[in-house]
């Protein structure tokens, strides 16, 4: 069975939380509670700033995607608002698969009436009146208590027909989906809530202009949402405070792998890779931290002697790493580095939907020249520039982030960390004696 959300919250009930403030604070079944402790405070704000004026605040907020792309969510917004076709939808993004996240999961078992009231207020400012809420299937209990607090919600009248006596109706949805790491990739959403194949379609069209059922529509993933409700009651400024000029408010980071204490952080962004690693505790005694892979599969490893690298995503950039949805996995001298690449080339393998050819052959040929390597124990010349090869043209020419971003993590473990590396005559990427 699945551990209860809140074992993940270290700092649940801490002081100085913004998004996790009422993780394990609350009682997620009760609306009562949810209220008594700020909620629907915010969608009141919004019915009186008005659908142009929560836009306004959400752009000026800088807030950006925090599914993993970091895109300007009001321009999303806006974009979608300002089309002339009907109806427009809202698909919240919680099939949260990449490898080593799970900070939606926290927020939805946590604090499910945020979510419910961030959607209702992103359905009010671009104009929908149905939102879709599309969760991965493996999490029964963030299911169960989303479909309990809609139900509660409707019942209450913070759904359905007139929300809280509005001239305004806005209900959600729940698809769930069947396992597919593919099926979290927006567009892949779509066909599968129309029933079809859960495969990508190419872009653009962008989903603002040409979404679910051809209509406009937002996608955003479960964080940036919840974010919605707490700029609007800070207002944009307060909230641009928290953070840096390039990467504003609060971030979820997901630590996990050889750390003492794994789990959902909140920090502002800005704060550095070493500030979370202490707030996780390290890695056990007597182990030396060996690396980190930021931002999961699709992400990029940084060394143990990176530290200092500020979490944002101008600052992990700047590092030739990613912040994607914020995964940070911690990797000590104790693991096998080539063990884990093939680990994720296998995924990578598996999950992919076998659309376009250089996604579906290069994911094989990229495990397989990483199984060679690995029982070679170094670098056959050959297997390097075959996956360098096969690597960029993943990159170039696959139809989606998956087939885009296959490559990303071996190629930085390569370079980076020495892995394979033939003159150094290592094959696990630590320093030959
Ligand atoms: P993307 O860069 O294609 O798009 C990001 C968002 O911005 C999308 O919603 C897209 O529709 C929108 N967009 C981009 N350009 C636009 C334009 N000109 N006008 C209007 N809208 C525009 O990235 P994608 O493929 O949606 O996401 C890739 C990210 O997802 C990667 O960073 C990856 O790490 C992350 N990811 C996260 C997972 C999770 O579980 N959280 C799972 C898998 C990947
Ligand atoms: Fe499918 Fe891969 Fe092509 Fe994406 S890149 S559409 S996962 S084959």
């Amino acid at each position: 069975d699945e551990p209860p959300a809140e074992r993940a919250v270290p700092q649940a009930g801490q002081d100085g939380l913004v998004l996790l403030r009422r993780v394990g604070v609350v009682d997620p079944a009760s609306l009562d509670d949810y209220r008594a402790h700020g909620g629907y405070t915010a969608l009141r704000r919004a019915f009186e700033l008005g659908p142009a004026g929560v836009i306004r605040e959400v752009l000026d907020s800088g807030l950006v995607g925090r599914g993993g792309a970091a895109f300007p969510t009001g321009r999303k917004w806006q974009a979608t608002a300002s089309r002339p076709d009907r109806p427009k939808y809202l698909v919240c993004n919680a099939d949260e698969s990449e490898p080593g996240t799970f900070k939606d999961r926290v927020i939805m078992e946590g604090d499910p009436y945020a979510l419910i009231e961030a959607m209702t207020i992103a359905g009010y400012a671009i104009g929908a009146s149905r939102g879709y809420l599309y969760i991965r299937g493996e999490y029964p209990r963030a299911l169960r208590r989303l479909e309990h607090a809609i139900a509660t919600a409707r019942a209450r009248g913070f759904l359905g027909e007139r929300v809280m006596g509005q001239d305004f109706s806005f209900d959600i949805e729940i698809r769930r989906g069947a396992g597919a790491y593919i099926c979290g990739e927006e567009t892949a959403i779509f066909n599968s809530i129309e029933g079809r194949r859960g495969e990508p379609r190419s872009k653009p069209p962008f989903p603002v202009e040409k979404g679910l059922f051809g209509k406009p529509t937002v996608v955003n993933n479960v964080e940036t949402l919840v974010n919605v409700p707490v700029i609007l009651t800070m207002g944009a400024e307060a909230y641009r405070a928290i953070g840096t000029g390039g990467s504003t408010g609060p971030k979820l980071f997901c630590v996990s792998g050889t750390v003492r204490r794994p789990g959902v952080y909140e920090l502002p962004f800005g704060a550095t890779l070493r500030d979370l690693l202490e707030l996780a505790g390290g890695v056990p005694e007597g182990r030396t931290l060996r690396a980190v892979l930021l931002g999961g599969a699709a992400g990029a490893f940084v060394r143990g002697d990176e530290l200092d690298i500020p979490l944002t995503f101008e600052g992990t950039r700047a590092a030739g790493a990613t912040l994607g949805s914020g995964v940070v996995l911690v990797l000590d001298d104790s693991v096998e580095l080539p063990g884990i690449l093939l680990r994720i080339a296998e995924f990578f393998r598996e999950e992919s939907c076998g659309q376009c050819v250089p996604c579906r052959v290069g994911t094989v040929r990229q495990h397989e020249a990483l199984n060679r390597l690995r029982a070679n124990g170094r670098s056959p010349d050959g297997d390097i520039a075959l996956l360098r090869e096969v690597g960029q043209a993943m990159r170039d020419a696959s139809i989606c982030g998956l087939g885009q971003t296959a490559w990303n993590a071996i190629e930085s473990a390569i370079d980076r960390l020495g892995v394979f590396n033939a003159t150094q005559g290592v094959a696990d990427g630590r320093e030959s004696s």
